[in-house]
C-alpha cells in the first residue's frame, strides 16, 4: 500500500502519525508459513482456520460460509456520500457538533466561516471527538467525551494557512482539545445538551492535573515549572476512553509526541526515538509555548502517554495520571474485575508493532467503594500471544526488565521489548464480554507487517496488513486476574471482491459485510460487539465495495457481522455510549468531509443519537 501524503487535515490522527514516524518496512513472507495455527479458534466454524494448515491459505480461511444474519434489523449497503445511514426503522439526529454552546454565554459563539474565537473556546464542545462514556448522576445523564486533535486548517484563519502563527492561535487549538463533559437530557425532543448545567466542564491540554503512581514525584517528570513533578499541565490526545467500577471516567493519552518539538536541532534520544518525539511538532507549539520545546523541557514528554481519570460527578475536581498504568500510545482502557476482587485494566498501544498490556491492581474493590490506590499500586504486564493460540500476561518487574520502577513504567514500550512482547497489528480498543471472561481486540491495520522486527505471527498473520483483524482472549478458569489464557481471531478483515486469498478475510466477511481497519469497539448489555472503523474510504482498489468507515455490530457466538451505519466521507466512526434507558447510542463521528453535518460550512465532528423508530432498546 503506498503511503499516504496528505497533511492530517485529511487523515485521521492515527494516520497521520504513521506517515510522520513510519516504522521500518517490511521484508520476506516465507518464514511465516510453517507457523500455522494448529487447532480451531473459539468460533470453530466462523473462522475456520483448520487444523494443521496455514493460516494464509485462502480456502481454508473460507472454507465455512457466515451464517444468515439474525440482527433485529436488516443490514445496509455501504456509503459512499456525505451523509449518514442508519438501517430502515431508526432514525438519528446530531446531539452536539464541535463549537457547540456548553454555557448560555457561548451560544452562537460557533461561525461556519471563522470557527470558535479564543475568547469562548472553553466554553463549546471541542474539535474531533473520540471515546466517550455516559454516567447517571444524581438522576441526570453526563457524557463524558474526548476530543482527540484539532485540524488546524478550519480552526485557524486562512492566512495561517493551518501553522499557528501566535501564541493566541496556539491557545485556541489547546483549548479545543482534551475532554468535554456535558449533561444530556430528553425534554420531549429528542437528545440536548442542557446548556448551562453545572456539570458542564472542559479540560484542554493546559488544565491543572496531578499524577500519582510510582512515576509521581520521580527525576523523570520533574520540570522547571514543576520541580516536584506532581502537577501536570494538561492532557494531549484523548482517544479511546474508559470508565472504572467505581463511576469515574478514564480518558486515554495517544498520539502525545505530535504535539512536541525541537526548537533547535539535536539528536534523539532511543527514548525519544521509540515514542516518536523529534523534529517539528505537529501545531508548531514549541513554537510560542516553551513546554513543548523538547530542547528546553526534555521531560515533559513524560508528562503524557498516560491513563488519567476524571470525576464527571465534581466539575472542580483534579483530574489525575495514573502512571502504573504505563506510558505508550493509549488507545482505551477497557476494566473489569478478577475472580478474586482485584482490578484488570486492558490495554493497548497503537503503534505497529507495538503491545497490548493487562494491569492488575494488588487491592481488591467492592460495590460501594471508591477508586482508593487501586490504580495506583499494583503490575503492568504485557501479552505474548503464541502460535499454538495460547498466551501469557509477562509481568513488567525491575528484576524482569532490569529497568528501575519508574523507567520501566515512564518507558513501557522498551520493558515490553525486554520481556519478549508479541508485536501487534496496532492495538486500538479492547472491549470485554459483559457476562463471561472473553476480551477483543481491535488491531486496526499494520502496512509493515512481515518488515525489520515484526515477523508475522499467528496473531498478525498478514504480511502488509492493510485490512486488519480482531483478536479475542480467554483467560484462563474464566479469571482475568489469570496470566495465562487461550485466543482465537474473531474476525479478519478483507476484500472477498477482490482478493481469493488471505486478504479476502475470514468466513464471516462478505461481500455484504465488508469492511477495513476496526478500531473502536465495545459491548451492549445484550453481549453484542459494535465495531467502528478507522479506515481507507476511497472505495477503490484494495478497498473497492467498501465505501465509507462504518459501524458494524458483530455476535461473539455465530462470528456474525452486519453493517449498522455508515459514516459521511472522510468521517471515522469512535466512539459509543448508551442513553440510561439503552434506547439511544450516541456515536462519534470525527474529522467528517464535505461540510457535514449541516450542508454549509466547515464540516463539523459531531456526536449522533442513533434510536430504533419503535421506541424498543438499541443494546
Ligand atoms: Fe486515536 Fe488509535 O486511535
Ligand atoms: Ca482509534
Ligand atoms: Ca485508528
Amino acid at each position: 500500500m503506498t503511503q499516504p501524503t496528505q497533511s492530517h487535515d485529511d487523515l485521521s490522527w492515527d494516520a497521520f502519525d504513521e506517515q510522520r514516524d513510519p516504522r521500518p518496512s517490511r521484508q520476506g513472507f516465507d518464514e511465516v508459513v510453517d507457523r500455522a495455527i494448529s487447532r480451531r479458534g473459539f468460533l470453530g466454524g466462523a473462522l475456520a482456520i483448520g487444523s494443521g494448515a496455514s493460516v494464509f491459505g485462502a480456502a481454508l480461511l473460507r472454507a465455512t460460509p457466515a451464517r444468515a444474519a439474525s440482527f433485529p434489523f436488516t443490514p445496509i449497503g455501504i456509503g459512499t456520500d456525505f451523509s449518514l445511514q442508519v438501517p430502515e426503522g431508526h432514525s438519528w439526529k446530531t446531539l452536539v457538533r464541535w463549537g457547540d454552546a456548553l454555557t448560555q454565554a457561548a451560544e452562537g459563539a460557533f461561525s461556519g466561516e471563522t470557527g470558535v474565537a479564543l475568547d469562548l473556546s472553553t466554553q463549546v464542545f471541542g474539535e474531533n471527538t473520540d471515546g466517550m462514556e455516559l454516567f447517571q448522576i444524581d438522576g441526570k445523564e453526563v457524557i463524558a467525551v474526548n476530543s482527540e486533535y484539532v485540524n488546524p486548517k478550519i480552526n485557524l484563519p486562512a492566512a495561517s494557512e493551518g501553522k499557528p502563527q501566535s501564541a493566541e492561535e496556539v491557545q485556541l487549538l489547546k483549548n479545543l482539545q482534551g475532554v468535554t463533559i456535558l449533561e444530556v437530557a430528553d425534554q420531549g425532543q429528542g437528545y440536548q445538551v442542557v446548556v448551562g448545567s453545572a456539570f458542564n466542564r472542559r479540560i484542554t491540554n493546559d488544565t491543572p492535573m496531578t499524577m500519582d503512581g510510582p512515576v509521581a514525584g520521580t527525576d523523570l517528570v520533574k520540570t522547571a515549572a514543576d520541580p516536584a513533578g506532581m502537577s501536570p499541565l494538561g492532557t494531549l490526545n484523548n482517544c479511546g476512553s474508559g470508565r472504572t467500577l467505581w463511576g469515574t471516567y478514564l480518558t486515554c493519552e495517544e498520539n502525545f509526541n505530535g504535539y512536541f518539538g525541537m526548537v533547535t536541532e539535536r539528536d534523539q534520544t532511543p527514548e525519544e526515538k521509540r515514542y516518536g518525539l523529534k523534529g517539528e511538532s505537529n501545531y508548531l507549539y514549541e513554537k510560542f509555548d516553551a513546554r513543548f520545546d523538547l530542547i528546553a523541557n526534555p521531560n515533559e514528554p513524560h508528562r503524557f502517554g498516560w491513563v488519567v481519570e476524571i470525576d464527571p460527578a465534581d466539575p472542580a475536581s483534579t483530574p489525575v495520571k495514573h502512571t502504573a498504568l504505563g506510558r505508550f500510545k493509549h488507545e482505551n482502557a477497557e476494566m473489569v474485575q478478577a475472580a478474586d476482587g482485584r482490578v484488570v485494566v486492558y490495554m493497548g498501544d497503537d503503534e505497529r508493532g507495538e503491545f497490548i498490556y493487562r494491569y492488575v491492581s494488588n487491592g481488591t474493590w467492592a460495590e460501594g467503594q471508591k477508586g482508593g490506590t487501586l490504580l495506583s499500586e499494583g503490575t503492568l504486564y504485557v501479552a505474548r500471544f503464541n502460535d499454538d493460540l495460547t498466551g501469557e500476561w509477562l509481568a513488567l518487574t525491575p528484576e524482569s526488565t532490569g529497568m528501575d520502577l519508574a523507567q520501566m513504567l515512564t518507558f513501557a514500550r522498551l520493558a515490553g521489548t525486554k520481556v519478549g512482547a508479541t508485536t501487534m497489528d496496532r492495538p486500538e480498543w479492547i472491549a470485554a464480554h459483559p457476562s463471561r471472561a472473553e476480551a477483543y481486540c481491535a488491531l486496526t491495520n499494520n502496512s509493515k507487517r512481515g518488515g525489520d522486527g515484526q515477523p508475522v505471527n499467528a496473531a498478525n498473520p498478514r504480511e502488509a496488513n492493510e485490512y486488519g483483524q480482531i483478536v479475542r482472549w480467554r483467560p484462563e478458569g474464566g479469571d482475568h486476574g489469570a496470566d495465562t489464557f487461550t485466543w482465537d481471531l474473531y474476525v479478519m478483515a478483507g476484500n472477498p471482491a477482490v482478493h481469493k486469498d488471505a486478504y479476502a478475510g475470514s468466513a464471516n466477511v462478505t461481500e455484504g459485510n465488508m469492511f477495513n481497519s476496526p478500531d473502536g469497539m465495545a459491548f451492549d448489555s445484550t453481549g453484542m460487539l459494535w465495531i467502528q472503523t478507522d479506515g481507507e474510504d476511497t472505495n477503490e482498489g484494495d478497498f473497492a465495495g467498501q465505501g465509507n468507515n462504518q459501524m458494524l455490530i458483530g455476535n461473539p457466538d455465530t462470528g456474525e457481522i452486519a453493517r449498522f451505519l455508515t459514516a459521511p466521507n472522510g468521517a471515522e466512526v469512535t466512539g459509543l455510549c448508551w442513553s440510561a434507558d439503552r434506547k439511544v447510542a450516541f456515536v462519534g463521528i470525527q474529522h467528517p468531509g464535505g461540510s457535514w453535518p449541516d450542508g454549509a460550512g466547515k464540516p463539523r465532528s459531531s456526536i449522533v443519537a442513533v434510536w430504533r423508530d419503535d421506541g424498543a432498546t438499541l443494546g
